[in-house]
């Protein structure tokens, strides 16, 4: 509405929410660099500005609605006429009602769209018309191996996009659709041409990664299938994925997690309530015992496995002895790391037709118990690891002081560690003697430096 026909030479993207919105903006980083756009870190300064937006809670929304609107009073952006575009998950879930509280914005494009970005800058800009594209379900148009990655050790892939789970609270489903998987020679092809360029490791992206494959049944490829493959690619050191659902996690997927080479011994298993009406109400589809019994599994078949949680306090209804369910379930299971989350109902949710009735400093006062909790855990956990040798990738340098180097590093079970290094072990892998911890990070001295990447 604001811009007039005009060359975009800059850029400046802001990403809010998941690891999927933070793959999303590299992907679209990677068609702007392809038009011949250059970054810009001066949000007044850029051509183009770019929110790549989250819906999950209301905080994350109150964010970027606060940003946009403060941009719109920033008279010398209006002046200059830069192209505004709001993309990600709120995009979806507002559309042109975003034009409404917003009316500088120029463009909202959805999250099943990146790939038609720049198709929407040229109408944008030849026309000044504002602009809506927010197609309900992801079909394939991306050109992975344009993907701008900034991380040259780690990088994410996508396998699958969007949900069909349906959690009564989450807003994710009508964000971002159903479910589709991504063809397995597309994603054997991107991670072979990662490693060619000397990644080392990958984490595979999806709402719900271990349903892969199973909208597609001519493919023969379930999740666990897509991992075997992948395992075969010589150099390729480490895969992760996230995130997972309880329900999916099959016994095929804990044997691989034992069998193969570059799977790392780490699952995120969200339970998200210990209380079975709890889970009933947030359509989980699976009872506390049930998924007990599969992290009992899991711990057979991996012993050395170290588990993630996602957990909602203050669900609708919630009553405390429900609450004291889900704190038992996490004294219990002592998961390496959890996600603690009070609810936020979302506008199009089921979960909206009960009211949002456990009190704001009730539903903190339980996020504050189990973030205590989940402390101690850490850090008797840490503490544990004190004298153990661990093999670490090096992804970068910490910080440097005076000439004195340290790396930043992560185990297989995604533990931070930190010790003293060249920058020239940035991707090689490590053996390192932890002495000590400070929060979540360990601290640590190399045994012994190894120059090339372990060969196993
Ligand atoms: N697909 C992932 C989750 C994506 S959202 C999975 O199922 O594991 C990440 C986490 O945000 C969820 O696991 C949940 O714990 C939390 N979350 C989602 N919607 C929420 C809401 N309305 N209020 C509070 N937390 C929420
Ligand atoms: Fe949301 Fe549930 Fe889907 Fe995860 S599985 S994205 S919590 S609906
Ligand atoms: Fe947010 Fe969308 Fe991710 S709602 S958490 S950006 S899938």
């Amino acid at each position: 509405m604001t811009t007039t026909l005009r060359k975009l030479n800059t850029y400046y993207i802001r990403t809010y929410g998941c690891q999927m919105n933070e793959l999303d903006t590299e992907i679209m980083v990677g068609q702007l660099k392809a038009r011949g756009l250059q970054a810009c870190d001066d949000e007044t300064k850029a051509d183009l500005l770019i929110f790549n937006t989250c819906s999950i809670r209301d905080l994350a929304e109150r964010k970027v609605m606060g940003k946009l609107g403060q941009l719109g009073n920033l008279g010398r952006i209006k002046n200059r006429r830069a192209v505004i575009g709001i993309t990600g998950c709120m995009a979806n879930a507002k559309k042109e009602g975003l034009f409404r509280k917003l009316p500088h914005v120029d463009f909202v494009l959805g999250t099943n769209n990146i790939g038609d970005l720049n198709h929407v800058l040229d109408e944008v800009v030849q026309t000044g018309r504002q602009l809506v594209m927010t197609d309900d379900e992801f079909s394939e148009n991306l050109n992975y191996l344009q993907t701008h990655r900034e991380d040259k050790v780690k990088a994410f892939v996508s396998i699958i996009r969007g949900c069909d789970k349906h959690c009564t609270y989450c807003v994710v489903p009508y964000t971002r659709g159903p479910e589709v998987s991504r063809p397995p020679e597309s994603i054997i092809e991107e991670c072979r041409h990662l490693v060619s360029q000397g990644y080392k490791e990958i984490t595979l992206l999806g709402q719900n990664v271990n349903s892969y494959g199973k909208d597609k049944p001519e493919w023969t490829c379930l999740f666990h299938d897509l991992l075997y493959k992948l395992d075969q690619i010589p150099g390729l050191e480490r895969v992760r994925y996230m995130t997972s659902h309880p329900i999916d996690i099959s016994r095929e997927l804990m044997e691989a997690t034992r069998d193969l080479r570059t799977l790392c011994e780490f699952v995120h298993f969200p339970i998200q309530s210990g209380s079975d009406r709890i889970l009933r109400k947030m359509h989980r589809i699976y009872k506390k015992e049930q998924y007990l019994e599969k992290v009992a599994m899991l711990k057979e078949i991996v012993p050395n496995v170290a588990l993630g949680t996602d957990m909602i306090v203050g669900f609708p209804t919630e009553t405390d002895e429900e609450f004291e369910e889900t704190y038992k379930v996490m004294e219990d299971i002592e998961y390496a790391f959890a996600f603690l989350f009070a609810y936020s109902p979302r506008k199009g949710t089921p979960s909206m037709r009960w009211k949002d009735d456990i009190p704001e400093d009730v539903k903190n006062q339980r996020l504050q118990r189990l973030i205590g909790l989940q402390n101690e855990i850490t850090a008797k956990q840490l503490a544990d690891m004190l004298g153990q040798e661990v093999e670490v990738l090096v992804e970068k340098l910490n910080r440097s002081d005076r000439g004195h180097n340290i790396l930043k590093s992560r185990t297989r079970c995604w533990r931070k560690v930190i010790f003293p290094g060249e920058p020239s072990m940035i991707g090689t892998l490590q053996r390192v003697k932890i002495h000590s911890f400070s929060n979540q990070t360990l601290i640590g001295e190399l045994v012994q430096k190894n120059s090339l990447v372990l060969q196993h």
